[in-house]
This record gives C-alpha cells, sequence and structure tokens, in this order.
C-alpha cells in the first residue's frame, strides 16, 4: 500500500486522463477492460445506488482515472469520506491530483485488508468495483469477495459492468444478486449489479 497527498489538480482535472486511459488499456487490456473511461450518465446511476451512514466511508475500487470517482463526489460523498483504490501507480497519481481530500491508495483490491488503512474496517458503507471481474477466473473472484467481506462485513459491493446477466456466477460465490441499474448512455451501455453476501 501507499497513500498518496495531491499536488497541483489543474490539469489532471482538465484533461480528464483519458490519453493516460488509453495507454494503460494497450499496455493491459486486461487489467483495464475497457477502452474509455465510464461516462458521466453511469457514475450518476452509481451514486444514486450509494448507501452510507454517520461516518462510514464509501470505497470505489479500480478508480482509472476518475470518472466514477467525479461523479461519487458530485453526488454528494464528501470528499474526506471517499477512498479510492487504484493499482497502476500513474494512475493513483492522477487521481491524487485531481482530486484533492479525496484518501487515494495505491495498491491491489484483492489485498484489501492491507491496501487499507486498518481505521477503516467496518466503516464502508458501500463499497463499488470498476475491476473486471468478468474476465478472472472463480477462484480470483472469490479472492474478491473475500477481500471485501473481510474489511466491509456482511456490506457486499456494486459492481458495474457491460454483460447482460450477471458478470458473476453469484450462487457459487455464495452472494445474492440484484441488477439495480442500467444506463444506455455509456460505451458500450452498461448495468450496476449489487452483490451482498448470501444468509
Ligand atoms: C474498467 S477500468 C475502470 C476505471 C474507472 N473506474 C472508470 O470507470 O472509468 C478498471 C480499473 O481497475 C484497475 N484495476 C485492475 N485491477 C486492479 C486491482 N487488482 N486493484 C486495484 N485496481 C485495479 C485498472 O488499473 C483500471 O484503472
Amino acid at each position: 500500500m501507499s497513500g498518496l497527498t495531491i499536488e497541483d489538480g489543474g490539469a489532471a482535472k482538465r484533461n480528464g486522463g483519458v490519453g493516460l486511459f488509453l495507454r494503460r488499456w494497450m499496455a493491459n487490456p486486461l487489467q483495464m477492460g475497457s477502452v474509455v473511461p465510464s461516462s458521466p450518465a453511469l457514475g450518476r446511476r452509481i451514486a444514486a445506488l450509494v448507501e452510507r451512514r454517520g461516518d462510514e466511508v464509501v470505497v470505489e475500487l479500480g478508480a482509472g482515472t476518475g470518472a466514477i470517482t467525479r461523479a461519487l463526489l458530485a453526488g454528494g460523498v464528501p470528499a474526506e469520506r471517499l477512498v479510492v483504490v487504484e493499482i497502476v501507480p500513474d494512475m493513483a497519481q492522477h487521481l491524487a491530483r485531481a482530486f484533492p481530500g479525496v484518501t487515494v491508495v495505491q495498491g491491489d483490491a484483492f489485498a484489501l485488508p492491507d491496501a487499507l488503512p486498518a481505521a477503516l474496517r467496518g466503516r464502508i458503507g458501500t463499497a463499488i468495483c470498476g475491476i473486471p471481474l468478468v474476465l478472472l477466473p472463480i477462484d480470483q473472484q472469490r479472492r474478491f469477495v473475500a477481500a471485501v467481506e473481510a474489511v466491509a462485513p456482511g456490506r457486499g459491493f456494486l459492481l458495474y459492468t457491460y454483460c447482460i446477466t450477471s458478470p458473476l456466477p453469484w450462487r457459487a460465490l455464495g452472494l445474492t444478486a440484484r441488477r439495480e441499474a442500467w444506463t444506455p448512455l455509456n460505451l458500450p451501455p452498461a448495468s450496476v449489479w449489487r452483490y451482498r453476501p448470501a444468509g
């Protein structure tokens, strides 16, 4: 894990990081899962699904260049209650510059208990996943589910996807699944699923 601080956010805000996103897709398409950042419309739908009480935080996993981060802030999540995790160092740097006040963690979402500050355990209202889990084998999907459960017991997570049906085999993963939003205003059109631990 490495925590990042913020310097000048001007340039990062202006260009939105589209070039950086494309370069990362060319370098590692499976890790990125998309050629372009998510749309503002998808971001608004995700922001509307956030659940957060009192001093709980929202954790965004796989924040990329911040398309969803921006929408979460615009949707009312205070910067000091937003934690974003991104594995690619250049992107984490970009996020730290673009979003002053947001806690940016450069780390691996599959190792969340190590990556997140210990004080956040059990204080996560909503976890949002932008990582293309559908492309991963089920043992890695299990690791992801266990990592979220370790830091946000019982809360589950939101996952946005281009799949028409559930991108995760939820029964095999011990989850319940519900598609809570869809928008054609994304390239490609996207759905938002909410998964929670079953029983
Ligand atoms: C589909 S992009 C989403 C980016 C952004 N949230 C958006 O919607 O435009 C997936 C992002 O997840 C990041 N990522 C992939 N694997 C990760 C991991 N294990 N831990 C943290 N971030 C990861 C990638 O680097 C990439 O930025």
